[in-house]
């Protein structure tokens, strides 16, 4: 069967770090809450002239480095973001100028903080009809944009931050078929719509708005939607959890990651943790995970890796690897 497999990991981070400290200068809150709440003990915020176009184009190159391929490689640029440079064209086509790519296809995929899961289905699927045999799916977000920096019920959660993944078809050269991504499952439901949103956007008022969300209920949905897709996952390649060498889960919250583990029953150990340095970085979060832990050798060849991630609509999903 023809597979993608990963052939590439990149990442970007902006240089401004801002600590919980420096959030309680502002706002009435602590680095205590923060960490105890949420885990987080820092973010990464773009400056003011980065735009998601950049920060992508900088995992996406990085990306094509570690793959060993030039851009002219590249059949298709799937990005997902909630926070484009502008609400149209796809940020994803700037990202295709940017890396001198004038042909293939680039467009851009919004399911918020599932985005990254979405645009790896997308892409997944693609490869396996043979439409595309080199694809770049990335994740980017400047979520500091859309922030109400007078909310510290929300505007402590989130950071900025990009990355990215080369995907090739396994019957291309110098790839192995008996890995790659097993199966992608995708979900949403809309009745939950007003639990995490903007309160604005081009149809509505105009602007972009702001993040609103209620709490309680994201936190609720998200430890029970992401266990639930990495069971599914697991059931459809006929693999038990006791297989699974690595769960990266969409960072928001490491409570929500430690609710995931004691439902699944997985070992902390075997979970990838970048939420204490990054924050959430929505769509960027799992491959910002997937880049570090491969860049730091935890990630090795013929190890099975469990993606999953929950976000606004709500929408849902998981991804299955064999590296
Ligand atoms: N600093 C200090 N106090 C705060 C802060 C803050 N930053 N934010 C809220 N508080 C206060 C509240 O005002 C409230 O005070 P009160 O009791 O005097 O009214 C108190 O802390 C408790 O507030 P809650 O909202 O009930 O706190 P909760 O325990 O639910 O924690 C949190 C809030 C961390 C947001 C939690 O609900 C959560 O993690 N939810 C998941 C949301 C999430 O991660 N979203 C990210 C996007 S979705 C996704 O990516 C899956």
């Amino acid at each position: 069967m023809r597979r993608s497999q990963i052939i590439g990991f990149g990442s970007y981070l902006p240089e401004n770090i801002v600590t919980n400290d420096d959030l309680a200068k502002k706002l009435d809150t602590s680095d205590g809450w923060i960490r105890q709440r949420t885990g987080i003990a820092q973010r990464h915020i773009a400056a003011d002239d980065e735009l998601t176009s950049d920060i992508a184009t900088n995992a996406a190159r990085t990306a094509l480095k570690d793959a060993g391929l030039d851009a002219d490689a590249v059949d298709l640029i799937v990005l997902a973001t909630a926070t484009p440079d502008n609400t149209f064209p796809a940020t994803s086509t700037r990202v295709q100028s940017n890396l001198g790519i004038r042909r293939g296809a680039a467009f851009d995929v919004q399911a918020v903080c599932a985005g990254y899961v979405y645009a790896l289905a997308m892409a997944d699927n693609m490869i396996r009809l043979s439409q595309v045999e080199t694809a770049v799916v990335i994740g980017a977000e400047v979520f500091s944009r859309i922030l109400d920096w007078d909310d510290r019920g929300t505007c402590v959660l989130f950071g900025d931050g990009a990355g990215a993944c080369v995907l090739r078809g396994a019957d291309a050269a110098g790839t192995n078929a008996d890995t790659g991504i097993l199966s992608t499952h995708i979900h949403s439901d809309g009745k939950y719509y007003d639990m995490l949103y903007t309160d604005g956007g081009p149809s509505s008022t105009g602007t972009s708005g702001y993040l609103r969300m209620e709490g309680k209920e994201v936190f609720r949905h998200a430890v029970h939607r992401m266990s639930e897709v990495v069971t599914a996952a697991l059931n459809h390649n006929d693999l038990s959890i006791d297989q699974l060498d690595w769960l990266i889960p969409h960072q928001a919250n490491k409570r929500i990651m430690d609710s995931i583990a004691k439902k699944l029953i997985l070992p902390d150990e075997k979970i990838i943790v970048t939420v204490d340095r990054q924050a959430n970085t929505s769509a960027a979060t799992i491959p910002l995970a997937l880049a570090e832990a491969r860049a730091d050798g935890r990630l090795q060849p013929g190890q099975l890796v469990a993606l999953t991630a929950l976000g606004g609509g709500f929408a849902w999903g998981s991804a299955l690897l064999r590296l």
